[in-house]
């Protein structure tokens, strides 16, 4: 199955293979069958945060895998991602040792600035008065020193605006190689897209899906009418048309499942595609934003006071 997988190259020479098996949302005692069920399947990309807290499990099940022969460290793509609370530049090589350690591996293929956001190190959950203003191009720096250490093979960012980047641009030595946001026939991130592509940054997409195990989203974006027709007249799923269509956008998608059968028909990606006339018809699709950032707004604390702020008008 791993004959079909196709990557797309970074601006470091990498080879990010285009399709991840998405953690967020993966409960402690599923993610790590979920990651031995992806690697056995074909995936080679794993997506990672230590924010989503089972890292250790992920690391558990990568250490078996490799000892067992199955897949081999060079042969795996893992990101993680700094969280909030470690944007302060002394704090980051610890973080990313954190990470490391709990992953059980000697480096990361891509470590992100998960937000652009900045939190009281060792802050829990998501009080207002624990915001704190960024200082990216400082926090850069460090990533920088960490992609020069060879602990992180490629640097980049989550969940930033196109003129976020593009500030990071301006004073990046190594520029960013990846922004990976919500992406999916719902929120097409067509600005954001064009300005990554003009740069040479690759755009991953979280959510491909529209995360829709996730109440509080009120996502339904694997109901949506012209997906389902495009699905019906392939032969296809839902799933399997918004994944597909990301490919053809030029994004590589990060799916999450802990359900076997899911996560083998969310690979099942490349021996197909969409016609271009079908694809014509996803521009039709309303777009909104699923995942707006309101934890990080606020009318006093922190640096945004409104969502319109945080996305830099992007919504
Ligand atoms: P589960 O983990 O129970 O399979 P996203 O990747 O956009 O965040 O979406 C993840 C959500 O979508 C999870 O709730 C996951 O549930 C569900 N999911 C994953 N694959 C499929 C699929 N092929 N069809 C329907 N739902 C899916």
């Amino acid at each position: 199955m791993a004959n079909g997988i196709r990557f797309f190259e970074l601006n470091t020479g990498a080879r990010m293979p285009s399709v991840g098996l998405g953690t967020w949302q993966s409960d402690p005692g599923l993610v790590g069958k979920a990651v031995a069920t992806a690697v056995k399947v074909g995936y080679r990309h794993i997506d990672c945060a230590q924010c989503y807290g089972n890292e250790k499990e992920v690391g558990l099940v990568l250490k078996k895998l490799f000892e067992d022969g199955i897949v081999k460290r060079e042969e795996l793509f893992v990101t993680s991602k700094l969280w909030c609370t470690d944007l302060a530049p002394e704090d980051v090589p610890d973080a990313l040792n954190r990470t490391l350690q709990d992953l059980q591996l000697d480096y990361v293929d891509l470590y992100l600035i998960h937000w652009p956001v900045r939190r009281r190190k060792g802050a829990v959950g998501f009080k207002p008065e624990d915001m704190l203003p960024t200082d990216i191009p400082s926090t850069w720096r460090a990533l920088e020193a960490l992609y020069d250490s060879g602990k992180a093979r490629a640097i980049g960012v989550s969940n930033f605006s196109t003129k976020k980047l593009g500030d990071l641009l301006e004073v990046a030595r190594v520029p960013p190689a990846v922004n990976q946001v919500e992406c999916h026939p719902c929120w097409n991130q067509s600005k954001l897209r064009e300005f990554c592509k003009a740069k040479g940054v690759h755009l991953s997409g979280y959510s491909p899906l529209g995360s829709p195990g996730t109440t509080w989203l009120k996502s339904d974006v694997l109901k949506n009418p012209v997906l389902n027709a495009v699905a019906e007249k392939l032969g296809k799923t839902p799933a399997q048309v918004a994944l597909r269509w990301g490919l053809q956008m030029g994004h590589s998608v990060l799916p999450k499942s802990t359900h076997e059968e899911r996560i083998k028909a969310n690979f099942d990606l490349f021996d197909w595609s969409i016609p271009d006339d079908l694809i014509a018809q996803f521009s039709e699709i309303q777009q909104a934003r699923l995942v707006r950032g309101t934890s990080f707004v606020h009318e006093t604390f922190g640096q945004y006071r409104t969502v319109e702020d945080f996305w830099d008008g992007e919504i």
